[in-house]
């Protein structure tokens, strides 16, 4: 079915309406590889004319109260409930991400968008006791947050509605408006997302989406318009528009080579089977994917068995069948990566102890063992459907090992034991420490993001609204 699609042309969505650009670019469909769309490639004048409408609807958002802002949300949540299958279809097509998964981001989104309305509503400053200093007397002090303006939103494929509601939905929630530029392999969620919002009920302008390369990325971020930057993607280009971005604040929202820990403490089967289940979500294309699997040596063997079983259920193929949980990965380039990683492991001693085998732009679920930690499949961000087994002799030589990593974003951590339990949280370095859960538990309110090169800033509403918007002190006398 996915190999017979026609190409689609997609365009910006720019003050409210569609816009076709004379130059695009081809994204082909992950699965067979055939052109999928044309899009839209941004130029010089579309950028202008991106500022301009967003500058224009923001003049009249940073104006809307609280409940009104609310309200165009929770509207949007439930327009989105109602095209649950039109969404979840157009990321199995576009991402490759099985429509399992699909339907499962789709329905977290229409969570998201309820908990942006709840940071709307709730969005407040506070009391200053000002009489505290002697020089305040007869004074009434407090907070409140301001909106920042234009909000530059650079969104990946790995959930293209999600993490892109992610800064657009505290954006708004805010009384911001939003430049969003999409990953270019799924630019069609973003456009529709985009439309979404308008039909709820935010002005024209208030959400745009530009689509464009690298170089259209770094003058946008640089625009002086541009108030904030929000970023989730890979280290490396999230360096580049720090560094773009001059003196604005950005949030970035960064890789991980996620560790997880089985300590002999630990329900080894319940372990196992967690585990197999999230490891090779969306083909590990996720930045909490369990890649490092810690595991205490009285209890390796056990869990090594059970996890190779539990995985070995797992269907692969295309996206968009209902029974798929392991399609393929987001372009050739994804697939050729990984195939020169496994090498490189293999070379370097370790072995395969199931999968590695690519088929087509599909590779199955791999697992690999006795690999030395300078490998890039332990020390890099791996993001693909690659685990790898490592013993530990104690739990602090776990945790030890869980550490020696240039990243810090989440971890999962498994024991019964609540002093382990304990130490792990408080010697982790990571901006998660999830308990008995794998390293890709996530609900949308929770505050989520990194240390070290996995990033800063957290998202989740509440917390993005602490970087999306700003304190002012107000003094009255
Ligand atoms: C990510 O890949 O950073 C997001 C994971 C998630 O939201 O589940």
């Amino acid at each position: 079915m996915t190999s017979q699609t026609s190409v689609q042309q997609v365009p910006h969505f720019i003050a409210g309406v569609r816009l076709g650009g004379r130059e695009h670019d081809v994204v082909l469909e992950p699965l067979s590889g055939a052109p999928l769309y044309e899009v839209a490639r941004g130029t010089e004048a579309d950028l202008r004319r991106v500022l301009d409408a967003a500058q224009v609807a923001f003049e009249e958002l940073r104006r809307w109260p609280a409940h009104k802002r609310a309200t165009a949300l929770r509207r949007a949540s439930t327009l989105l409930a109602g095209q649950a299958e039109r969404f979840a279809r157009t990321i199995a097509q576009e991402a490759g991400k099985p429509l399992k998964a699909s339907r499962v981001e789709v329905a977290r989104s229409v969570e998201n968008l309820g908990f942006a309305a709840d940071a709307a509503s709730d969005l407040a400053g506070e009391g200053i006791p000002l009489d505290a200093s002697a020089f305040g007397e007869q004074r009434l002090g407090f907070t409140v947050r301001a909106p920042r303006g234009i909000v530059a939103a650079i969104s990946p494929f790995n959930f293209p509605l999600n993490l892109a509601l992610h800064k657009v939905g505290p954006a708004l929630a805010g009384g911001n408006t939003v430049i969003l530029k999409p990953a270019p392999q799924t630019p069609l969620t973003a456009v529709m997302l985009a439309e979404l919002l308008q039909e709820a009920g935010f002005p024209a302008g208030a959400v745009n989406v530009l689509h464009g390369g690298a170089h259209l990325g770094n003058l946008l971020v640089s625009a002086p318009e541009v108030a904030i930057v929000s970023f989730t993607g890979s280290p490396g280009v999230g360096e580049a528009i720090k560094k773009a971005s001059g003196l604005k604040p950005v949030v970035l929202e960064l890789g991980n080579n996620s560790a997880n820990l089985v300590d002999e403490h630990a329900d080894v089967a319940s372990a196992a089977r967690k585990l197999a289940a999230t490891s090779f979500a969306y083909q590990g294309q996720v930045c909490i994917h369990p890649q490092r699997l810690i595991v205490h040596e009285r209890v390796y063997d056990e869990f090594r068995a059970a996890f190779l079983g539990e995985s070995a259920k797992l269907v692969t193929g295309d996206p968009t069948s209902e029974q798929t949980d392991v399609g393929p990965m987001v372009n050739a380039a994804a697939v050729q990566r990984m195939g020169e990683w496994i090498q490189e492991a293999c070379d370097l001693g370790g072995r395969v102890v199931m999968g590695g085998e690519v088929q087509g732009n599909i590779l199955p679920p791999t697992v690999l063992e006795d690999v030395p930690e300078k490998a890039r499949v332990i020390s890099e961000e791996v993001f693909g459907p690659v685990v790898v087994l490592m013993r530990a002799h104690n739990w602090p030589e776990a945790i030890a090992c869980a550490n020696r990593s240039k990243y810090g974003l989440q971890t999962g951590v498994f024991t019964n034991n609540l002093q382990n339990a304990l130490l792990a949280v408080r010697d982790i370095e990571s901006g998660g420490v999830i308990v008995n859960d794998p390293s890709t538990f996530r609900v949308d309110q929770m505050p989520y993001g990194g240390i070290k090169e996995s990033g800063f800033g957290r998202e989740g509403a509440r917390a993005s609204l602490e970087e999306l918007t700003y304190v002012k002190t107000v003094v009255l006398s």
